[in-house]
């Protein structure tokens, strides 16, 4: 597809995220059962369930402007869950440590999500499509609420646990 419009960068990226997000559905929950810290595990089960919602707002965007929904291959978010299953490869790190990584390959993952979706907000302002700006708005509060999780759950218990760890 080429981007000639505003339009288009719009429709662009929403394929992307709507890509991104059905791959994080299937990693979050690979995510949640190597998690050893129980709160870990619990942040990413329960984010799993709020990217199903990501998933079927996505759907609702394309809806309301017409779109029929439809992903296309995001090579970022492939990346991003690469490195999650380099982590947890054939020598596993430590426990600890292991969760230590594993936060911090989901805070980038949130973090790539706030940069789309905050863009995708501003843009569908811009456009004049009200109803995909409150959707989308409602799961950028989503990512931003999971990665401030995530850093407290780092700070409250998994980093000093992982540094406990003998070197
Ligand atoms: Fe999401
Ligand atoms: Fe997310």
């Amino acid at each position: 597809m080429t981007t000639n419009s505003m339009g288009d960068l719009f429709v662009a990226t929403l394929r992307d995220m709507y890509f991104a997000e059905r791959q994080l559905l299937k990693a979050l929950p690979k995510m949640a059962r190597a998690a050893q810290n129980e709160h870990l595990k619990q942040a990413f089960t329960d984010h799993r369930e709020q990217t199903q919602q990501h998933v079927e707002r996505l759907q609702e965007v394309f809806e309301a402007i017409g779109q029929r929904a439809r992903g296309k291959t995001c090579e970022a978010i492939e990346g991003l869950i690469g490195e999650v299953e380099e982590l947890l490869g054939d020598a596993p790190a430590p426990n600890a440590v292991r969760d230590a990584g594993l936060i911090a390959c989901g805070q980038a993952v949130e973090h790539y999500e706030m940069a789309r979706y905050g863009a995708l907000v501003s843009w569908s302002k811009g456009l004049g499509y009200g109803e995909a700006a409150k959707l989308l708005q409602l799961t950028l509060n989503e990512e931003k609420a999971a990665d401030r999780l995530l850093s407290q759950v780092a700070t409250d218990e998994v980093n000093d646990d992982a540094l406990k760890v003998a070197a």
